[in-house]
């Protein structure tokens, strides 16, 4: 099972969404079988860390983002992954729009793809500390989610 989250510059919630879940899938023991990336519709941030004041919050919950590079989303994204979750609507429709027709990953918005309100992973990355906390506490829930239903697949 191949996951990819995105968002606009992948130095901000995709990143997160990304730690986050990584530490989720190791401590459940399943590294073998689930792997994931994350990627930004945009190619600001390619081949950058993640924002340092994503980093840091991440850092205090224990998630390790400092390894973690930028890079753009693109039409063979579509074919290595099996589930593709994007963080708003706009990521989602950019992702459409580059999504082959014959593209057997599944593309979705992540948080009510797993039932969780509401629609959107709001971008932090013009607002203050708050938004950097909301956005781990709502990709924690999801991950939470998200494991528990690959796991009951596998
Ligand atoms: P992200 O946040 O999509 O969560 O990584 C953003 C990062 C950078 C910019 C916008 C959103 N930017 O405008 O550079």
């Amino acid at each position: 099972m191949k996951v990819l989250f995105v968002c606009l510059g992948n130095i901000c919630r995709s990143p997160t969404a990304e730690g986050i879940f990584r530490q989720y899938v190791e401590k459940a023991g399943l590294s073998d079988k689930i792997t994931m990336d994350s990627a930004g519709t945009s190619d600001w941030h390619i081949g950058k860390t993640p924002d340092p004041r994503t980093q840091a919050a991440a850092a205090v919950r224990g998630y390790d983002l400092s390894t973690l590079r930028g890079r753009q989303a693109v039409p063979a994204d579509f074919a290595k992954f099996d589930l593709i979750l994007a963080m708003d609507n706009s990521n989602l429709s950019n992702l459409q729009a580059i999504q082959p027709a014959n593209s057997k990953a599944e593309l979705a918005l992540y948080l009510p793809r797993f039932g969780i309100s509401p629609d959107e992973v709001p971008d932090p990355y013009y607002g203050g500390e708050d938004g950097f906390e909301l956005v781990l506490d709502m990709l924690e829930q999801a991950s939470q989610v998200l494991l528990d239903e690959i796991k009951a697949r596998l």
